[in-house]
Formats: C-alpha cells, sequence, structure tokens
C-alpha cells in the first residue's frame, strides 16, 4: 500500500482569494441579470430596487477586482504550487508531458491520472482563461462604469476599453462572459470532484483547509 502524508499546498491567500472570488461571482451574476433585464420588481419607486442592485454590483466588483489582483501579487511571492509557471505548464518540460497525460486520462486512453501535488497542467492551463476572464470582466466592468463620469478617474484608467466596443458592445461581452464563467464553474466541480475520487487526495478538502494526501517523497 501506498504511503500518504499530508502536505501544506494552498495558502490562505489563495483559499480566501477562491472563495472571495466565489461569492462575488455569484452576487455580481444576480445582480448583473437584474440590471441587464433592465425592469424594476417593485411596485413602488421608493423601493429603490434597481438602485440597490446597482450598488450591491459596483461594492462587489471593488472587492472582485482587490481580490484577483491580490492573487496575480501572490503568484510571484507565493509558493510553488500558487506560482505562476503552474498556470503556463506548456512551456516547460515536465508541464508538456503532465498535460498529455492528464488529457489521455480524461479522453479515457489511461485509466490512471497522473499525480501532481498543485493544480495537474489541465486544470492550470484553463484557470490561465478564467484569470483572463476576471480580468475582461474587470476592464469592461469599470469601462462601463466610467460612463457616469465622463472625464473622471476611472475615465482615465478604462476609457480605453472603449477602443473594442461601444457601450452595447461592452455590455454584451460583459454579459456573455458571466455565462462562460458560470459554465466554467460546473465543469470545474465535477473535474475536481472526479479527481477527489480517482487521485484519493482530498483536493475537495484542500480548497478549504489547504492540506492534501500526497506519496510520501512525492
Ligand atoms: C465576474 C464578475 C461580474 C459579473 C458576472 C457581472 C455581471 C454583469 C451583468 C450580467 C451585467 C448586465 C449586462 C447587460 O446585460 O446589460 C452587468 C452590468 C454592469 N457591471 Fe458587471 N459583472 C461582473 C463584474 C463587474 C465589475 C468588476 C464591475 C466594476 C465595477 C462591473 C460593473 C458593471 C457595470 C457598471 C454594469 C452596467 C450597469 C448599468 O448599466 O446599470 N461588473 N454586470
Ligand atoms: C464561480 C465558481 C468558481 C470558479 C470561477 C472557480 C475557479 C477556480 C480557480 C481559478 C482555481 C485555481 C485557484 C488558484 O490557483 O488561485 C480553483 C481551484 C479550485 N476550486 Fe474553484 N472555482 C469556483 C467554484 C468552486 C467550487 C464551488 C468548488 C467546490 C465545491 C471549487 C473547488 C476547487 C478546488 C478543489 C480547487 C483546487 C484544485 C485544483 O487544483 O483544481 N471551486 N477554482
Amino acid at each position: 500500500m501506498e504511503k500518504l502524508e499530508t502536505r501544506y499546498v494552498w495558502e490562505w491567500p489563495v483559499r480566501i482569494v477562491h472563495w472571495v472570488n466565489f461569492l462575488s461571482i455569484m452576487t455580481l451574476s444576480v445582480t448583473g441579470i437584474y440590471i441587464g433585464w433592465g425592469k424594476t420588481l417593485a411596485h413602488d419607486p421608493s423601493q429603490y430596487v434597481m438602485g440597490w442592485m446597482r450598488f450591491i454590483h459596483f461594492v462587489v466588483g471593488f472587492v472582485f477586482t482587490i481580490s484577483v489582483l491580490s492573487r496575480i501579487y501572490w503568484a510571484f511571492v507565493g509558493n510553488k504550487y500558487a506560482n505562476w509557471r503552474t498556470f503556463v505548464p506548456w512551456l516547460f518540460k515536465d508541464g508538456r508531458k503532465n498535460m498529455k497525460d492528464t488529457f489521455l486520462f480524461y479522453t479515457f486512453f489511461k485509466s490512471e491520472a497522473p499525480h501532481v501535488v498543485g493544480h495537474n497542467a489541465m486544470a492550470g492551463s484553463a484557470y490561465l482563461w478564467i484569470f483572463a476572464l476576471y480580468l475582461v470582466m474587470i476592464c469592461t466592468g469599470f469601462a462601463l462604469y466610467s460612463e457616469s463620469a465622463p472625464g473622471g478617474f476611472f475615465s482615465s484608467a478604462f476609457g480605453w476599453v472603449f477602443v473594442f466596443g461601444s457601450n452595447q458592445g461592452l455590455r454584451l461581452t460583459h454579459h456573455c462572459v458571466m455565462w462562460l464563467l458560470l459554465a466554467f464553474a460546473i465543469h470545474h466541480v465535477y473535474s475536481a470532484w472526479l479527481m477527489d475520487v480517482k487521485e484519493k487526495n482530498g483536493v475537495m478538502s484542500s480548497i478549504f483547509g489547504g492540506y492534501k494526501s500526497v506519496p510520501e517523497g512525492e
């Protein structure tokens, strides 16, 4: 029988960012869908539901932005499992091999999932795109936000985003990327669960507590 040891893999900033992002995306999706719907649920205008939805959207939008920026910072100062290299495995020999083996496992050509302590190479590369989508949401979100104060700070910082589209184009992009993130979340929970069962390494609980079970000496 393989002997397992407990290893501290996800440091607290990685876990906090993950769950802050998750809660933010859920809140931003609910409030965003309401904003995009464009009608109000209130019969009495004094209830000001749209105003509250937009207010919550903007406050959580700021929280989400700080959280994403903190994770980018941590990719340069955190442990090796949090490092930026884990998101670009194809740049390294080991990463390319792990990517191939994980792909063969996912496509049923191999029955054993390759062992890795941090993100497997396929997951790491997928997360790179998720972070890119986070940045798309932040840039389009702040560009839309800047429209309420032309010439202000946000308009100077994010006005360039309008090079890629009009107000409607940016709203549509902002809206569609939300659905991409929600679709990813379904697949992500499924595959994390699958790897938890297959690898028996406690990956699911690791995103809460930080620890994984790994073969001794790996
Ligand atoms: C993953 C994160 C986010 C999600 C899922 C999300 C979702 C949405 C959705 C669905 C809409 C409605 C678009 C439409 O159909 O017209 C919206 C509007 C908007 N969002 Fe976001 N959003 C996110 C992040 C942000 C961020 C970081 C900001 C920055 C402050 C932001 C600011 C805005 C603004 C200004 C609007 C337009 C509000 C209006 O016109 O009344 N969003 N968002
Ligand atoms: C909007 C929903 C979600 C998004 C966008 C998302 C995104 C991510 C990202 C980007 C990472 C990499 C973390 C890092 O290195 O900083 C990650 C890791 C992880 N997430 Fe999520 N997550 C979501 C929801 C969830 C939920 C609901 C669960 C479990 C119930 C979960 C379980 C995990 C686990 C176990 C890991 C680490 C394992 C691994 O290497 O893949 N996630 N997630």
